[in-house]
């Protein structure tokens, strides 16, 4: 009867429960809806007075199931909530974290100490054409200087020009004149390739080119932006360039940069004066190269310099071994302070 009902809800210990005292009431045999079924048959007077007594009951068991429920959800919530919460003492799991590896960082050192100087950064393909990498730079097929390149050369096909690794980053001074035009500030940071591999040399290597393209551009320009770049790169005021005169096919004048360092506990440290070593090759942008790339080489003139970064993170973090820069060895990256 009704008082068991009520009784059984509101003993319910959880929703199953719950639900079996609902079906004994109110479900398809429950003894509430044989109850209501009774109504039928009874005469209209009869149902006047039962028909609402019956209703009655129907909805008592109704509400009183909500309220049971209504209550069991609530406790479950708080069930939950005190036994879930997050211990905010507990030791974190320390996970391996990742670095930034260093020949990343100097290629954002140096886009950084460029941007000051207010050149953009731009890019070119790892695929470059046989053109852009040598024939627009000044370098016809038959020239000699594409012998010291050791180009790695991609598979001919049929109606395609031929194309290589590009072998340094100077194939972007092209491409930049043409899609950015006069006057234009460029750094060029990317991988290049070389068939050449030893401890100083990987098949891989990465260069930073720079291009400056104005009117009355000279040398002075020149000097002045690599002293004021290897200066902020190095953390040092004692910088002295000698520009060396050289030769590119792509620049004339031309002219290999050497840097003094000094002799700091058995290694070379760019600065000072205890001898030179080599760091760029420059030079002032061939007119042949301006006029490849559509521009008038009367009215626009520039410098160029192109350098490794591996070899320039090496100088700057006292790393002796170009290899290891690919090994992907975390110890490696460790020992110089580059992974936590
Ligand atoms: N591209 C030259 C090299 O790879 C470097 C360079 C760049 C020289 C720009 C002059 C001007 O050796």
């Amino acid at each position: 009867d009704l008082n068991t009902t009520l009784r059984q809800i509101a003993a319910a210990v959880d929703l199953q429960t719950l639900d079996g005292a609902r079906v004994a009431a109110l479900g398809k045999s429950g003894w509430v809806t044989a109850l209501l079924k009774t109504l039928g048959q009874l005469s209209p007077e009869e149902r006047q007075t039962r028909g609402p007594e019956i209703q009655g009951i129907r909805s008592r068991v109704a509400e009183a199931i909500a309220e049971r429920k209504e209550q069991l959800e609530a406790a479950e919530l708080e069930r939950k909530l005190a036994t879930e919460r997050v211990d905010l003492s507990l030791p974190a799991v320390e996970r391996p974290t990742g670095s930034v590896h260093p020949v990343s960082q100097v290629m954002e050192e140096l886009a950084e100490i460029f941007a000051d100087l207010g050149f953009a950064v731009a890019e070119g393909p790892e695929i470059e054409t046989d053109w852009y990498n040598f024939t627009a730079l000044n370098m016809p097929e038959s020239h000699p200087a594409r012998a010291m390149h050791d180009t790695f050369y991609c598979e001919p096909r049929d109606g395609e020009p031929a194309r290589v690794l590009r072998t340094h980053t100077s194939p972007v001074q092209i491409r930049a004149m043409q899609s950015i035009g006069t006057p234009l500030r460029i750094i060029a940071p990317g991988r290049v390739y070389r068939s050449d591999s030893d401890a100083t040399h990987t098949p891989m290597f990465h260069q930073i080119e720079g291009l400056v393209i104005d009117r009355a551009i000279h040398m002075g320009h020149l000097k002045w932006t690599l002293e004021t770049f290897l200066k902020a790169f190095f953390e040092r005021e004692d910088i002295v360039l000698r520009l060396r005169p050289s030769y590119f096919p792509f620049t004339e004048p031309s002219a290999e940069v050497d840097v003094g360092y000094s002799q700091e506990k058995g290694r070379r440290v760019v600065g000072g004066s205890d001898g030179w070593m080599e760091v760029l090759g420059s030079g002032m942008v061939h007119p042949k190269v301006i006029a490849a790339a559509g521009l008038d080489p009367d009215e626009w003139q520039g410098f160029a310099f192109g350098t490794g970064v591996d070899r320039l993170a090496m100088l700057k973090y006292g790393m002796d071994d170009l290899r290891a820069f690919f090994d992907g060895d975390i110890r490696w990256l460790k020992h110089y302070g580059f992974s936590a």
